[in-house]
């Protein structure tokens, strides 16, 4: 099985680039800028990474961000994560960033995505792996912020090709961004977000009803709510679920208490990914290590795991049927 999931084609859904910001390459960074972080060794970072909730986490995660300075720092951090995609057999990828977290502290929205955008296309070329970038809204800003954002990336429309909604999700719902969801999508930007981590099915109602999203990042909490369950059956909308994420952060005690299985069974469509890879221990392939043992999933379920992440990408048609095909193979001689 441990073969099987590593050499498995697979996309990559859910994953923030500055949640894949790894100690070692942090220490890097700081030292060149000459910024000082308040951890003195890789293992007291480490040891600081232990989380009671998720705003417990996005303290230390925005702290970490803060060391990111120059155009070749969201480069190196870039392409750092999808030289670990082409390891893991990941094929494509689509890649949140928060402008917002870099550009209140001064740095300009085209450094950020210059360096981002420039680390995807030479990954393309040398590693083989596809990216896109989805571009997310900080949901403890505020709508005009978010809108101040979305002005700021007209100008680079070409490399983005969704928007989003993260961070602290109680007290801030989905419908706070109405405004600024229309306008985006009135850019040509397809529509995800955040909904149902810690924040109740209501808020994945509207997501869906008020934002239009096109596809439910986490959705745990829809569970909550057998008519939503049904709703999203029938849209058709994938949940990018995170199990790592969901145990570092205690939305689910026990990856063997973890909904994914339920969640099929039900008909939804779930899909696989890694959130924030340096903070919750662990890439893609050992989210679908770990959930595998934990919920005795067997080589058909993890296969329309990863069909799933196709399927529900945001590539074309031709492209996905493309990544459908290659993997249609490697299941036909590996079941
Ligand atoms: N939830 C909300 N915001 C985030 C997350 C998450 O899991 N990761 C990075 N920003
Ligand atoms: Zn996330």
């Amino acid at each position: 099985m441990k073969n099987f999931i590593e050499n498995l084609p697979k996309a990559e859904l859910h994953l923030h680039i500055e949640g894949s910001f790894e100690p070692k390459l942090m220490f890097e960074i700081a030292k060149r800028n000459n910024i000082t972080i308040p951890y003195n060794s890789v293992e007291e970072i480490e040891e600081a990474y232990k989380f009671d909730c998720l705003q417990d986490f996005l303290d230390i995660y925005y702290q970490g961000a803060g060391v990111l300075i120059n155009e070749q720092d969201f480069y190196d951090l870039t392409y750092s994560y999808l030289q670990k995609c082409a390891s893991q057999n990941v094929r494509h990828t689509e890649i949140m960033f928060d402008p917002q977290t870099h550009t209140e502290r001064g740095i300009s929205f085209e450094t950020v995505i210059n360096g981002i955008s420039k680390a995807c296309d030479d990954a393309e070329e040398k590693l083989g792996v596809t990216s896109l970038l989805i571009m997310s809204y900080l949901r403890h800003l505020s709508e005009d912020d978010a809108f101040k954002t979305l002005k700021q990336s007209i100008p680079f429309k070409d490399k983005i090709t969704a928007v989003g909604l993260d961070s602290s999700e109680k007290g801030n719902p989905p419908s706070k961004f109405k405004n600024v969801y229309e306008a985006s999508v009135n850019e040509g930007y397809i529509p995800v977000a955040h909904a149902g981590e810690e924040g109740s099915a209501d808020y994945v109602w509207e997501a869906i009803d008020i934002l239009g999203i096109k596809r439910i990042d986490h959705g745990n909490n829809s569970l909550q709510d057998e008519k939503l369950v049904e709703e999203i059956v029938k849209r058709d909308m994938a949940l990018t679920v995170c199990p790592l994420s969901n145990t570092a952060l205690q939305v689910v005690d026990d990856l063997k208490n973890h909904p994914l299985k339920k969640m099929m069974d039900l008909g939804l469509k779930v899909t696989i990914n890694s959130d924030d890879p340096a903070y919750f221990g662990g890439q893609v392939n050992k989210n679908y290590l770990e959930i595998q043992k934990a919920l005795n999933l067997s080589k058909e379920e993890i296969y329309n795991l990863a069909k799933n992440s196709f399927q529900y990408s945001l590539l074309d048609t031709t492209k996905k049927q493309l990544y459908l095909n290659e993997l249609e193979v490697y299941y036909t001689n590996n079941k």
